[in-house]
This record gives C-alpha cells, sequence and structure tokens, in this order.
C-alpha cells in the first residue's frame, strides 16, 4: 500500500471510531457536544493516528487493537489545538479551514469541549474493545497518555512556550520546548504500538524511540517554517501567527535557511533511526518524507 492509500485507511479508521464514540454520548449538553464534533470530526490530517497504526503494524499488532490508541492521541490533540487557539493562548480565529472553537462557539463552550475531550481520550482506552490477552495493557496505554499529554509534556511545553513569548531563549531551551509541546504525543503513539507489541527487543524499542523523538521535534520545527513560508488557504491555519505573537521558533532564532538545515538534519537522524530496525519500515520513511516536506 502506498503513503496515501495507507494515510486514508487511517483516516478512514480514526474517523469511524471518533464519530462512533461522539455519537454515543447522551444530549443533555448538545451544545458541548456539538463543539466536541466539531473540533474532533471537521477536518485534520490525522498525522498521530497513522503514527499509531504504521508503527503498529509493522510490529504485527492487530488494527483493532490500534483503533483505541489512534482515537485516544486525536481527542488529545484536539483538546490541544482548541486551548491552543484561546485568546488566553495564541488567540488564533482559523483552525483546519475554519473558525476555532471559540469563535464558532463561545469561550467557555470550547473550554469544556477540550477538557471533555481531555476525559474522553482516557475512556477510550479503557473501554474500546481489545484482544483479550491485551486488556492487562490497558493501564500501560492511561499512562502513555496521560504522562505525554500533561505536566511532563504536552502542558508543561505549551506552559514553556507562553514563558519564551518575547523572550531570548538557548537554542537548547527551544529544543526542549518544542520536544514536550508537540514531541511528547508523537512519541506517545509510537511509544503505545511498542506497549501493544508482542516483543520487540530493547535496542530496537530504543531505536524506535529514538525514531519517535527526532520525528516530533521534526514535526514542530516544520510547523514553525510553514508560519512563516506557509500559506493560510493551505495550512487552513493564519500564516503569520508566531511572528505577530514575537514566538520562539526555530526560524526566530536561527533564520529560515539555518531551520531548513537543521530540519534536513532531523530528517537523515529519524531515517537513520528507521534503519537501525530489523523491520519494514517503509511506510515509517514515507511518514517521515511526508512530515519534512508537508505544505500543511
Ligand atoms: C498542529 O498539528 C499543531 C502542532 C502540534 C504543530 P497538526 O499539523 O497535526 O494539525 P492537524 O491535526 O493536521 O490539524
Ligand atoms: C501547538 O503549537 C502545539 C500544541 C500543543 C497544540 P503551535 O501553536 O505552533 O500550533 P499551531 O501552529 O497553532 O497549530
Ligand atoms: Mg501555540
Ligand atoms: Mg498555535
Ligand atoms: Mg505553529
Amino acid at each position: 500500500m502506498n503513503l496515501s492509500a495507507f494515510q486514508q485507511t487511517c483516516r478512514d479508521r480514526v474517523n469511524a471510531t471518533l464519530s462512533d464514540t461522539i455519537n454515543a454520548l447522551p444530549e443533555h449538553s448538545e451544545t458541548l457536544k456539538q463543539a466536541m464534533e466539531y473540533a474532533l470530526l471537521i477536518g485534520g490530517k490525522r498525522m498521530r493516528p497513522f503514527l499509531v497504526y504504521a508503527t503498529g503494524e509493522m510490529l504485527s499488532v492487530a488494527e483493532t487493537d490500534l483503533d483505541g490508541p489512534a482515537a485516544s492521541i486525536e481527542a488529545i490533540h484536539a483538546y490541544s489545538l482548541i486551548h491552543d487557539d484561546l485568546p488566553a493562548m495564541d488567540d488564533d480565529d482559523l483552525r483546519r479551514g475554519h473558525p476555532t472553537c471559540h469563535i464558532q462557539f463561545d469561550e467557555a463552550t470550547a473550554i469544556l469541549a477540550g477538557d471533555a475531550l481531555q476525559t474522553l481520550a482516557f475512556e477510550i482506552l479503557c473501554d474500546y474493545p481489545i484482544t483479550t490477552e491485551l486488556t492487562v495493557k490497558r493501564i500501560e496505554l492511561v499512562k502513555i497518555v496521560s504522562h505525554a499529554a500533561g505536566y511532563n509534556g504536552m502542558c508543561g511545553g505549551q506552559a514553556m512556550d507562553l514563558a519564551a513569548t518575547d523572550q531570548e531563549i538557548s537554542q537548547q531551551q527551544l529544543e526542549a520546548l518544542h520536544s514536550k509541546k508537540t514531541g511528547a504525543l508523537l512519541s506517545a503513539c509510537v511509544e503505545m504500538a511498542i506497549a501493544l507489541a508482542a516483543d520487540i527487543t530493547p535496542q530496537n524499542k530504543q531505536h524506535l524511540m529514538n525514531f519517535a523523538r527526532t520525528i516530533g521535534l521534526a514535526f514542530q520545527v516544520q510547523d514553525d517554517i510553514l508560519d512563516v513560508v506557509g500559506d493560510s488557504a493551505v495550512l487552513g491555519k493564519p500564516q503569520g501567527s508566531d511572528q505577530q505573537q514575537n514566538k520562539s521558533t526555530y526560524p526566530a532564532m536561527l533564520g529560515l535557511a539555518e531551520a531548513q538545515a537543521y530540519l534536513d538534519d532531523l530528517h537523515q537522524q529519524a531515517l537513520q533511526a528507521l534503519r537501525a530496525l530489523p523491520y519494514n519500515t517503509q511506510m515509517l520513511v514515507s511518514f517521515t518524507d511526508f512530515v519534512i516536506h508537508r505544505t500543511y
């Protein structure tokens, strides 16, 4: 299967799980439910689910056992975007080509939709149909996602991002910031797939996690570059938002050409980590190329 066919399969699977999950919610708070559905299902590249499925299938995990992790991480990601766009954070009004959640609804609803999507992510991990022998793994999946989403991961990184706004920070601090705010959720995708795999050597696990950390950082470096060179209509979010707010980003720190060179370096490092693995890494190689060269 080529990259775009596999991407479509991943999108279809995760969208089906997410819409079934939303549809199953009772109707007592209709606007909140609509806001959750809006933020979850209006679009998105579904890169994190792709990483869950591609890594899991490479390690011979059944597709159905990957549906919960894929949907769970996407619910966390959608929540992180709703809160990231709020006036108190990046104050953006366009997301995935549509008004951001707080513009389409209101701020209070957007905050609650983010909160409810976060807890929904953990309900999904607790409840999704999993192969009987893997039931004991649910707690590990919950641990991986909670660690990646919270203080030690995305939330901590977002706090570092806010603290670094209008400030000069070192490249080492910027790397730590990006690795947490964006890298942590992408690493969690690979980590969940590893957790469900029947047997993987510690060394191969290490190579895969090196790959995950590198691609997680590269993802945010490319996001920073696209904020400078991208097109709002293609991005589906406002180009120039980082510059307008004087965010600490790689292009702001290194200049565009150096940031691009750094991204190329990360690209090679990610591919090198994959080459060290005794599996068919073709889909992860394609994923890496896509992340580095994407325009949205
Ligand atoms: C955007 O993530 C936010 C970052 C962490 C850089 P994506 O680029 O994956 O956004 P969607 O899900 O495709 O909209
Ligand atoms: C967001 O980083 C990372 C998150 C945790 C959501 P950005 O603020 O750069 O993401 P975009 O550019 O708004 O998608
Ligand atoms: Mg932000
Ligand atoms: Mg933002
Ligand atoms: Mg950005």
